[in-house]
């Protein structure tokens, strides 16, 4: 038998101070969460919100089941939502086209489904948007005929669909960025979305009644970072509501492929975390040393002869390692945040 005596008194005197520790730690803890939740979408969020984003987050709520059209020149992939709320016009990148922003389906049997692009419509779709997607005439946008070609497009499209009551909002990402800026000039967007493009705003002469514009940036990018903090003030000084969300870099973990790329299980996500890791290409942390663009890593999955990758999957893993560095690509991270400027303004 323990000497009880002793011990109760020990355990007697410890209480108080044992209960106010663990009081003070939950109160420590409760106001970490709180800050972490209320801090929506800047750096302390972002690993959870990269977690909580799964490529089938949607699969409950929505079924894409586009519509591939022929017009002017160009080629136009759209759907709309029972009871649309809105019209959303996404524009790519250069080297884009408008089947990376949709899956592989029998609609669409051409179709690529990016892993950024996709969540960015199926997001669009849950939120009650109806979705359209144009292919640039090149490679690249162009600020001249082109602007009224894909004006002519979206008008009559939303005419044929009747969707001419509903707020029309727009987001471009790079080339498509600039090009949203131009086009909005053109076409009466209720607000637009610039992603990793700094806009065309020296270009072009700004009115009072230009849409209010979100930048979705990564500060990485600096040059980008300086001019969009130059056309921040600008649109501002003419009285436009302007916002910013900044995209900050993310570490890989051996799963992130598989939960953000369709078709890519977790077995080989592993296994290419594994070679990244023995490669160099992350760090201990899980951090892209460089851009996904600038290493060589087809090559080093080549070289391991016991694996097999499709073809067909490299520009999405592709894809999410430039996401991951975040210096330049398209991204679905910040989706609360981009429709909750839609949200916002659509009146
Ligand atoms: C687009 O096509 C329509 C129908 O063929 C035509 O009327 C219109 O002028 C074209 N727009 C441009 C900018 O080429």
């Amino acid at each position: 038998m323990l000497r009880r005596g002793h011990k109760s008194k020990l355990w007697n005197s410890r209480v108080p101070v044992l209960a106010i520790s663990l009081a003070f730690m939950l109160v420590l803890v409760i106001l970490f969460l709180v800050l972490h939740n209320d801090s929506d979408g800047e750096k302390p969020s972002l690993a959870y919100e990269v977690s909580e984003q799964k490529w089938s987050s949607f699969d409950s709520l929505v079924k894409l089941h586009p519509t591939r059209e022929f017009r002017n020149g160009t080629d136009l992939i759209w759907q709309v939502p029972e009871s649309p709320k809105g019209v959303m016009f996404l524009a790519h990148g250069c080297n884009g086209r408008s089947i990376n922003f949709w899956d592989k389906s029998p609609e669409c049997p051409n179709c690529i489904g990016l892993p950024e692009e996709r969540l960015l419509v199926l997001h669009g779709l849950a939120q009650g948007f109806a979705v359209i997607t144009i292919s640039s005439a090149r490679t690249c946008w162009s600020f001249g005929k082109e602007v009224l070609v894909v004006k002519d497009i979206l008008e009559w499209w939303i005419g044929r669909r009747k969707l001419e009551k509903l707020p029309l909002v727009a987001l471009g990402a790079s080339s498509g960025g600039y090009f949203v800026s131009v086009l909005a000039t053109a076409v009466k967007f209720n607000s637009i979305v610039i992603m990793i493009a700094e806009g065309m705003f020296e270009e072009m002469d700004v009115k009072e009644d230009y849409p209010p514009t979100l930048f979705v940036h990564m500060p990485k990018d600096l040059y980008r970072q300086q001019k969009i903090d130059e056309y921040v003030e600008v649109l501002k000084g003419k009285g436009i509501d302007v916002g910013v969300v900044e995209c900050m870099e993310f570490p890989l973990s051996p799963n992130t492929l598989a939960d953000r790329i369709p078709g890519l299980d977790l077995t080989l996500s592993r296994s290419l975390f594994e070679i990244f890791q023995g490669k160099g290409f992350v760090d201990q942390n899980g951090y892209m040393r460089k851009d996904g663009r600038r290493i060589k890593w087809e090559k080093a999955v080549e070289e391991k002869k016991t694996l097999s990758l499709d073809k067909r999957l490299v520009p999405h893993i592709q894809e999410e390692l430039n996401l991951a560095f975040a210096s330049h690509e398209m991204t679905s991270i910040h989706s609360d945040q981009i429709f909750k400027w839609f949200e916002s303004h659509m009146g």
